[in-house]
């Protein structure tokens, strides 16, 4: 163990490492984690001894609120290596932000952003060899913060664990996406926790896409929880339609996630003159545009799943294939994207670290 004098975190390294192991060409998304993990406890008001150690369990009592009332919250991010070894993160202090304002509306403390660069900087060196240089390949970052004061009162924690696990990654979907659009369940209501990264989010769209999955869907489209009349996010992405040759995304707000992938798609997608309309998107505009053929694409966009062209969906128990073989709009961006994430492309924006 070792602490220098510039640093705040202790670093404990593992003895054998564990890559050798690993099949980097076989991977399914998130089952595998590198060699360290970062935790820091928050204890009578401040973030105390953050460490740096080898991946394993934690012994955490049953009593500890996450597992009572789901205080939890949590980000998704890469890191990518170009064909020279540099190693890039992706416009990481959004996601820095956005885990504080997640965790402030879970009455949760904020985690200090320079802990967090340090962390992150700190494993990835340590773990550089689990990311692989290449198209396609990652290493997923999971920062996530837990309340773990034990007690059963429903108030919220006075201790919580800030940890980051990394994952090495390729696709996240694997052949096509197929999504139904809600018409029954919702995800998110006006003065909830939508736009927030909050575990449950997630959790709770298990039931409704098991729904989905057994129909033969990859995936549900979320549609506000009033009417369902207008269409929102994907379970793990945001969305975009092309009708004609504007791409429309519903604006964020109180139920959508403000999507880092999607604030990029939507620049790079303006850099190159296309249409964008941050609107309301309507159900009954997407069922109009795919009938009378004026629906040319949908595709999700999202960290882990980066551009994934949707290719059917289905409504009111009818399914539209979407015509678009080629998914224009998202390869193209799809590839501007990933140019950049892997220093393949002049970063004009500034979004690489
Ligand atoms: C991400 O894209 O990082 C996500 O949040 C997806 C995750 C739920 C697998």
């Amino acid at each position: 163990m070792h602490q220098t004098t510039e640093s705040k975190i202790t670093v404990q390294k593992v003895k054998n490492s564990r890559i050798a192991q690993v099949d980097f060409k076989n991977l399914t998304f998130g089952n595998i984690f590198s060699d360290h993990m970062f935790e820091c406890d928050y204890i009578n008001g401040s973030w105390q001894n953050p460490t740096i150690k080898p991946y394993g369990p934690l012994t955490i009592s049953p009593g500890a609120k996450v597992f009572h009332y789901a205080q939890a919250v949590f980000e998704g991010m890469k890191a990518y290596k170009d064909d020279n070894g540099n190693v890039f993160l992706f416009r990481p202090e959004l996601n820095h932000e956005r885990i504080n304002k997640s965790s402030v509306r879970m009455a949760m403390p904020e985690f200090p952003k320079d802990i967090f660069f340090e962390a992150l900087e700190t494993l990835l060196q340590l773990d550089q060899e689990w990311i692989k240089p290449g198209m396609g390949n990652s290493l997923y970052i999971r920062p996530f913060s837990i309340a773990t004061q034990v007690g059963v009162s429903a108030s919220p924690s006075d201790q919580y664990k800030f940890m980051i696990l990394l994952s090495p990654a390729q696709a996240y979907y694997t052949g096509d996406v197929k999504v139904v659009i809600a018409q029954k369940y919702s995800r998110s209501a006006n003065g909830g926790v939508g736009f927030a990264k909050a575990a449950g989010n997630y959790g709770a769209q298990f039931f409704p896409t098991n729904l989905a999955k057994a129909e033969g869907f990859q995936q549900v489209i979320w549609t506000d929880a009033n009417e369902h009349k207008y269409l929102e996010e994907a379970g793990t992405m945001n969305v975009f339609f092309r009708i004609n040759d504007t791409l429309l995304t519903a604006p964020t707000g109180d139920r959508i996630l403000d999507g880092i992938t999607r604030k990029s798609v939507i620049d790079l997608a303006k850099r190159s003159h296309i249409k964008v309309e941050e609107r309301p998107v309507l159900v009954s505009e997407v069922v109009d545009a795919a009938k009378n053929g004026t629906l040319k694409e949908i595709f999700g966009a999202g960290t882990a799943a980066v551009i994934s062209p949707v290719s059917a969906f289905s409504y009111a128990n009818v399914t539209y294939n979407i015509p678009s073989n080629n998914h224009e709009y998202a390869l193209k961006l799809k590839k501007e994207l990933m140019d950049i994430q892997h220093n393949v492309a002049e970063d004009t924006f500034g979004w690489r670290h």
